[in-house]
């Protein structure tokens, strides 16, 4: 009892071990990008991997992965991952809807690299410059575009919300329906904010001293019934009673 308890004892050991050595040996090689030094990929050649850590599509990747980057640097390359539950607004930014995605960038050029998932085929896809036969992403999906930097904000502030969400919950341990006030009200506010700035932005591209909404109006109501008057026929009586009556309520 006593000695088979010891071999278990060992054997735990050398798996945990084993496990760290592995763990260890993978943070040497393969870079880790955040929200913040994304843009270092734009520079040289590199592999990069989107993964969660529980998709199990990404866990069987994962050592061919660790042994592509001990490649990295007799090919020239860099090899990376982004753990997109951790980085969300790079998840967003390169539109990751399956999980494992690789890209291959270079030159800024980002391409999605759909061969088989494995070192050899990986090795082959930059050895051979396979990349070549592969269309790169166009300027609007590519990551440092417009469009997908919009998404990469939603995508952070979506997953702000959440954590603010969690906190009025847990945390403060308030009930749900406060977490809801509290979002229906940051959505009106932000939805006046943005009404606001549109409003300003408006205003400024299209100058005006006149008031041109008021005005055209105004213009409109005396020459309508003028162009109904004309064509009497064809002006349904309806609209006709309505027009006529209302500019000598309004000009003054
Ligand atoms: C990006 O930042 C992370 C965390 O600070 C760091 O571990 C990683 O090496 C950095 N990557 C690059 C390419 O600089």
């Amino acid at each position: 009892m006593r000695s088979q308890c010891r071999h278990m004892v060992l054997l735990c050991t050398l798996v945990i071990l084993t496990a760290t050595t592995a763990v260890r040996a993978e943070r040497d090689k393969v870079v880790r990008l955040t929200d913040r030094n994304w843009t270092e990929i734009l520079r040289g050649e590199w592999m990069v991997e989107f993964y969660a850590p529980w998709c199990p599509a990404c866990q069987r990747l994962q050592h061919d992965w660790q042994a592509l980057s001990t490649w990295s640097e007799d090919l020239g390359i860099h090899v990376a991952k982004v753990d997109i539950t951790v980085e969300a607004g790079l998840g967003g930014r390169f539109l990751i809807s399956s999980l494992p995605t690789i890209y291959h960038v270079k030159d800024g050029q980002v391409r999605l690299y759909e061969g088989d998932r494995t070192e050899s085929h990986l090795l082959a896809f930059l050895e051979n410059e396979k990349w070549k036969l592969v269309q790169p992403l166009s300027y609007w999906r590519s990551p440092s575009s417009l469009p997908m930097a919009c998404l990469a904000s939603i995508m952070r502030l979506s997953v702000l919300a959440k954590d603010l969400h969690n906190y009025i919950i847990e945390t403060l341990e308030l009930p749900q329906w406060i977490s809801y006030a509290v979002f229906g009200l940051l959505t009106i506010g932000a939805g006046l904010i943005l009404g606001l700035i549109f409003v300003l932005l408006c205003e400024n591209c299209f100058p005006s001293n006149k008031q041109p909404w008021r005005q055209s109006r105004a213009v409109k109501e005396i020459k309508t019934p003028a162009a109904d008057d004309q064509q009497t026929g064809e002006a349904p009586g309806k609209v006709d009673g309505e027009v006529r009556h209302r500019p000598a309520a309004r000009v003054d």
